[in-house]
């Protein structure tokens, strides 16, 4: 957990470790692509840590026993675009018959409003356990919003999973959305002029992407 109710800070020797070589200016896009898929499928331990098991009866080659699985819970892994996606590997392997919805938001630079380009989600969502993704969480308005669209559906569990978080960004989304839990590897210091993560790691969409 954290000082703030219902954000867990993932602090595992592993996530820091390759969370401070993500933030280092002189990692390329390559690596940067590469460790931001390692740790999503590190944080997704945590972020899956109360899925719901089913009981069921098994044989092995010794003896018939009860084992448990993930049977009748669904979920849903939704990367908000741009920068989102850099997330989706590391937990689709983990959990490869997850749906994936995709939402698209742009923060508009003058404003740092978020404008949404794109929505698809699966049809069934409202049934799954929803996590969405995206490595930073600023101001906090494009995860609100993206959440928004997801309980227009019905949906009622959501789970939000960022990489590095500043307490601007976290306190927007337990105001707007006090029932969704934020699972994070950082909560950094404050939110520059710009509306950039002090001291972050710069722009994550043109660190994957290469469009710097
Ligand atoms: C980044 C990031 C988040 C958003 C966070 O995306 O991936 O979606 O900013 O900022 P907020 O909390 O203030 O809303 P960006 O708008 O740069 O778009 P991109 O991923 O397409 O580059
Ligand atoms: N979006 C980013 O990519 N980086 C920040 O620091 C803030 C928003």
């Amino acid at each position: 957990m954290s000082e703030f109710k219902n954000v867990t800070v993932i602090d595992h020797p592993l996530v820091q470790h390759k969370l401070a070589l993500l933030r280092d200016k002189n990692t390329g896009t390559k690596d940067f692509r590469n460790l931001l898929s390692e740790l999503s499928a590190l944080m997704a331990y945590e972020v899956t840590r109360d899925l719901p098991l089913d009981e069921i009866r098994i044989e092995t080659p010794i003896a018939a026993t009860t084992a448990k699985m993930l049977i009748n819970c669904k979920v849903a892994v939704v990367p908000i675009l741009r920068a989102g996606l850099g997330m989706t590997d590391g937990i689709m392997n983990l959990i490869p018959t997850a749906k994936m919805g995709h939402i698209g938001l742009f923060r508009d630079p003058e404003t740092l409003n978020p404008v949404t380009y794109y929505c698809k989600l699966p049809a069934d969502i409202e049934d799954r356990e929803v996590i969405i993704v995206d490595p930073m969480l600023a101001t906090g308005g494009s995860a609100c919003e993206a959440i928004r669209k997801i309980k227009e559906t019905g949906c009622r569990s959501v789970r939000l999973m960022n990489l590095v978080s500043v307490p601007e960004g976290i306190k927007a989304v337990q105001e707007a959305h006090p029932d969704v839990h934020i699972y994070v590897a950082a909560i950094d210091d404050h939110l520059n002029e710009h509306g950039y993560i002090v001291p972050g790691l710069g722009d994550a969409g043109d660190r994957i992407f290469g469009t710097m």
